[in-house]
């Protein structure tokens, strides 16, 4: 039943569909990817593993609309992203999707409620001061809104790029190696966020971790390499995604 309700689409937040991307041309090609199909169900953790350069962020920036597939599909619930116009994805992005980067890539000269109100301005919008409050709320920075980046710890600063990514409330948050740049500790808090997010609210989430204890909070494991998934764990605990890595030679 799990397979079947996959196959039709229903409650899956997004999916690919034999996706394929290569950079370059010719000799000089990279295939990244090389046939990726997946399902992101509704309200579930994934975490996406594999050796360096095996495709990782590919993946993510594709299943984000953020790159192009250069063949196959990538979808959000019923729409297929890959086949939009540059303009509508982008209206559509900024709805639907959050993106978290390893690095926080906050605006340094902006307050912390500055930094979360950017896309929404970007797009034209009004800034919705209760939502911002409330996003930074939920990240556990309430009153925090006029600090500058510069004044918060790395892992306060990786909780406002999550608030950002938030305050639209998207379907589905993406994260590329959302504690990398962390410390263990803090690392558990910014993953202890994001499994909050999805047993609280139902959101889904897509992470990608070299880190098996970060992946040990995920409902599911996806193992690249070579462009490829070729593994899958479900309910995986750390000690089981080392052994599988290991395998793989990541
Ligand atoms: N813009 C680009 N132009 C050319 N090649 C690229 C580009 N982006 C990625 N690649 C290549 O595609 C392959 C996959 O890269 P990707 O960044 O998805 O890997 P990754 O699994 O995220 O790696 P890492 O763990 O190091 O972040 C690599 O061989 C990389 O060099
Ligand atoms: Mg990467």
């Amino acid at each position: 039943m799990a397979e079947m309700t996959r196959d039709i689409g229903l409650g899956t937040a997004a999916r690919t569909a034999d996706l394929h991307r290569e950079y370059g041309r010719g000799t000089a090609a990279v295939r990244a990817l090389r046939g990726v199909s997946v399902a992101l169900a509704s309200g579930t953790f994934t975490a996406v593993m594999g050796p360096s350069g095996s495709g990782k962020t590919t993946l993510l920036h594709c299943l984000a609309g953020m790159d192009r597939p250069t063949r196959g599909s990538v979808w959000w619930g019923g729409t297929e992203v890959s086949r939009l116009p540059e303009r509508r994805l982008a209206e559509l992005r900024r709805s639907r999707v959050g993106f978290v980067f390893q690095a926080f890539n906050l605006m340094p000269a902006m307050t912390v409620a500055q930094n979360v109100e950017l896309p929404g301005r970007l797009a034209g919008k009004r800034p919705d001061r209760e939502r911002v409050r409330e996003a930074l709320a939920q990240v556990g920075l309430a009153g925090r809104e006029r600090h500058r980046p510069g004044q918060l710890s790395g892992g306060q600063q990786q909780r406002v790029a999550i608030a950002r990514a938030l305050v639209s409330r998207p379907e589905v948050l993406f994260a590329d190696e959302p504690t990398g740049a962390l410390d263990r500790a803090t690392g558990h808090e910014i993953l202890a966020l994001l499994r909050a997010g999805v047993d609280r609210d139902r959101q889904t989430c897509v992470m990608v971790t070299h880190d098996p204890v970060a992946a040990g909070y995920a409902d599911r494991v996806l193992l690249l390499a070579d462009g490829l998934v070729v593994d899958e764990l479900d309910r995986p605990t750390a000690a089981q995604v080392g052994d599988r890595l290991s395998r793989l030679g990541g």
